[in-house]
């Protein structure tokens, strides 16, 4: 264990409120951060987080690990224990590689290597990150043993081999993204790292366990545009119920989980402006620790309100506009607050939803979860860019109402409407069908299509 001077002592106020925060210059050189939350009394039993520095993804939100969604749930967790310490560790970035080589080695990823095979290239270790100044900043603030929030075994490993007695290991919750995946799998498979993908939800309900994973299936993303998942709530009878009691009773909580579980997963979340009419919907992730999604209204004519909950803060937000009956100061009051106003052309049902699906391609979204309505689930099958479904269903007969998918007048695309790789959950009394509807973008050649989009 190297050398260890604190160099500075700070109070600093956090979104998870306030941290002591002790800065050591470490016997490696670099400086660490012990965020210290409450009195560490004999300093046993400290929850404690060991945060290796990720400047894309603790600063600049990067997708391509979950670093980021790590730091914020670790700062929370110890806000909430009102006890508890996290180092940060720097000169740990990219598993002790530095800034640019991690950056290279994302090209190497890019070009096909998965995160540790992109090192090896590089002529870099897959990990060179070591835990004894770690261990020397927690014994300096006066933890004893810690109960130790991690999924790499690694890191138990070099604080128990640099003296702290790891009493307990609670495993971090992972955050799968669609992007995120293969890295997160990686972990798993080359640095035993704890099995969080495919980890049922409810795990207090081990009997009805959701593994949002499978409801996602392996789509591969298509070329030249986001991969789509229709996500939406019909009854036995195969109507939309609106949202207020979309589901039998009880299971409401559940349906709340799996939907923030499956928009956390995606770049974007895609709704038309019927709902955001009816529903006022937020669009973001608040029932699971995750990052909310990029929120895309179709909105042909403007007629979202400026009071509506999907413009709130929250996350991006793109307003997907014919731009033809553009009011100029809803425009303007849009813009002054941050929200992204596309336009795009006219097509069935409203906005040619190739030319949406194209924009947000070219806007860096990769993946979009559609919840509907009806509308525009109908458009999304209509023009064949629909690549997975999620149905869930009712015990419901409602006997009235709108049905999930209008008519789809196209023999091209009803012909081939076949379903793949289906997953079937039971929720309570509902059932979660998921299934991929194979060859979608190739169905509608050109984009064209006869379909109707159903009512309007
Ligand atoms: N059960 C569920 O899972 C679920 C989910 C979401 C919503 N809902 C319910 O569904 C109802 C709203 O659904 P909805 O079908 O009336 O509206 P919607 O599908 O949410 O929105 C349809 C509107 O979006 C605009 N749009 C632009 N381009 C479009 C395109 N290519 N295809 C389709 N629409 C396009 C059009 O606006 P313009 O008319 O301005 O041209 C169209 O009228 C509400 O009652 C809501 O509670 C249920």
């Amino acid at each position: 264990m190297g050398e260890l001077r604190e160099a500075a002592r700070v109070q600093l106020p956090t979104v998870s409120g306030e941290f002591d925060t002790r800065a050591f210059r470490v016997g490696s050189g670099f400086v660490y951060l012990a965020l210290v939350k409450g009195d560490l009394g004999d300093g046993q039993s400290v929850l404690t987080r060991v945060h290796s520095e990720c400047l894309t993804g603790d600063a600049l939100g990067s997708l391509r690990c979950d670093c980021g969604a790590q730091l914020e749930l670790g700062l929370r967790m110890l806000a909430a224990e009102g006890r508890g310490v996290l180092v940060y560790a720097t000169g740990h970035e990219g598993r002790g590689i530095g800034l640019l080589d991690k950056l290279r080695a994302y090209m190497e990823q890019d070009a096909g290597a998965d995160t540790v095979d992109a090192n090896l290239r590089l002529g870099l270790a897959a990990d060179s990150r070591r835990y004894d100044d770690a261990a020397a900043v927690l014994q300096a603030v006066g933890v004893r043993s810690v109960r130790l929030t991690t999924n790499n075994p690694r890191k138990v490993e070099g604080l128990q081999a640099a003296g702290i007695v790891v009493e307990q290991v609670i495993p971090a919750p992972a955050f799968p993204q669609l992007r995120n995946q293969r890295y997160l799998r990686t972990k798993q498979e080359r640095f035993g790292h704890a099995t969080l993908l495919g980890a049922p939800l409810f795990a207090e309900r081990p009997a009805q366990p959701v593994d949002v994973g499978s409801l996602l299936g392996t789509a591969d993303p298509p070329d030249g545009r986001p991969l789509v998942v229709l996500k939406y709530t019909q009854t036995l009878d195969g109507r939309i119920p609106a949202s207020a009691g979309r589901f039998g009773r009880g299971d409401g909580e559940a349906e709340t989980l799996i939907s923030h579980a499956l928009r956390t997963t995606c770049d974007a979340v895609l709704v038309g402006v019927g709902t955001v009419l009816s529903d006022d919907p937020r669009l973001t992730v608040r029932a699971i620790p995750g990052r909310s999604p990029a929120r895309v209204i179709l909105d042909p004519d403007f007629r979202s309100p400026l009071t509506a909950a999907v413009f709130t803060p929250d996350a991006l937000t793109y307003v997907m506009t014919t731009g033809a009956h553009a009011d100029r100061a809803k425009r303007q009051a849009l813009a002054a607050r941050h929200i992204a106003v596309r336009a795009i052309q006219a097509g069935p049902g409203g906005l040619d939803i190739r030319a949406v699906l194209q924009q947000l391609y070219a806007e860096g979204v990769r993946s979009v979860i559609a919840e509907g309505g009806a509308h525009v689930i109908t458009s999304m099958l209509a023009a064949g860019v629909a690549d997975r479904v999620i149905v869930s269903i009712a015990p419901q007969i409602l006997g009235r109402g709108t049905g999930a998918v209008g008519e789809l007048l196209d023999d091209r695309i009803t012909d081939v409407l076949q379903l793949d790789n289906q997953s079937v959950h039971l929720v309570g009394s509902t059932v979660i069908v998921a299934a991929d509807i194979g060859a979608s973008s190739a169905r509608a050649p050109n984009g064209k299509t006869t379909a109707d989009p159903g009512p309007r």
